[in-house]
């Protein structure tokens, strides 16, 4: 099949099966491309709550098809690729987790959505990168426990320094190829672009950033910045909408090495498939669901 007919195939059977498509910033261009939705995690967790098509296809990693699992339990979730996981939700376990609960009783559990549902189940709140700031201050408990980002969970301190964090010792292995050698090499390469970057980085990077923010963030920042020029420190897959609604304006990748193995798994034969034969399925034992919702619920009560 031509990559035309793949493209009206899937369309079509999208129609057919009143199904919506959400992919993730990261994703391959034709992903991005022919999909109903792209965005954050926030923003695709909010969809993922309001669709009223009765099947959800993800294009993102498992995390995000279980959040939408856990959101809409009336609806069928597929994600083309099973495989396609987060090395860094896999850095928390819910064994771990009950341990670390043990030994500082009565301290909330905030748990960054790159997280397993079991993980969820066992937190008090969620967020994401758009909302964490806003989650950490709406709580009024002056400890917590964060999970499993410590790189978020540090950036996030730094606006709420009358919180003491417990920090777990999670991270994103792609986020954190980013060495703060290339960034200054970057710069004096590009002295006159701005560098922004996602706070799933290094602390050292944020520190050399003009702009910290979630994807979502990077298209607003950009789209009303005055420069001409940004080097972009996260996922490559946000370069194709950044350069399709800012042709007049230049954008660099900080390091080529910003490439997330998983993020990149679907193709559009991998979605074609899973649309011909409804499968794979993601679901979320009722048990685990529910606790799991309370904490995305209250994490979606914050406003951002
Ligand atoms: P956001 O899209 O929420 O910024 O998340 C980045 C990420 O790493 C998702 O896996
Ligand atoms: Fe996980 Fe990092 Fe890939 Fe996001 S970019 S899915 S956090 S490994």
């Amino acid at each position: 099949m031509s990559g035309t007919d793949i493209r009206q195939e899937i369309r079509r059977l999208l129609r057919e099966r009143n199904a919506v498509l959400l992919a993730h910033n990261y994703m391959r261009d034709e992903i991005q491309e022919i999909a109903d939705i792209t965005g954050d995690s926030l923003q695709l967790s909010q969809e993922a709550a309001r669709t009223g098509a009765a099947v959800i296809v993800f294009c993102g990693v498992h995390f995000m098809a279980e959040s939408a699992a856990i959101l809409s339990p009336d609806k069928t979730v597929l994600l083309p690729r099973p495989d396609a996981g987060c090395p860094m939700a896999d850095m928390v376990d819910v064994a771990g987790l009950r341990e670390l609960k043990a030994r500082h009783p009565g301290v909330p559990v905030v748990t960054y959505v790159n997280s397993s549902a079991a993980v969820k189940a066992e937190s008090d709140i969620c967020c994401t990168s758009a909302n964490a700031v806003s989650v950490v201050k709406s709580l009024p408990d002056t400890k917590l426990i964060f999970t499993p980002d410590r790189n978020l969970g540090r950036w996030i301190a730094r606006f709420v320094p009358d919180k003491e964090f417990i920090f777990w010792d999670g991270y994103c292995p792609t986020h954190e190829r980013l060495t703060a050698e290339r960034v200054r090499q970057m710069k004096a390469e590009h002295p006159d672009a701005l560098f922004i970057c996602h706070p799933e980085c290094a602390p050292e990077i944020s520190a050399l950033a003009d702009h910290v923010c979630s994807t979502s963030g990077m298209y607003l920042y950009c789209a009303k910045s005055q420069a001409r020029k940004f080097i972009i420190g996260t996922e490559a897959g946000i370069l194709y909408k950044l350069r399709q609604e800012n042709p007049d304006k230049e954008f660099i990748l900080a390091s080529p090495a910003l490439i997330c193995p998983n993020m990149k798994l679907t193709s559009l034969e991998d979605l074609l498939l899973c649309l011909q034969t409804m499968q794979p399925v993601v679901t979320v034992p009722e048990g685990v669901r529910l606790r799991a919702q309370a904490a995305l619920d209250r994490m979606l009560a914050v406003p951002r």
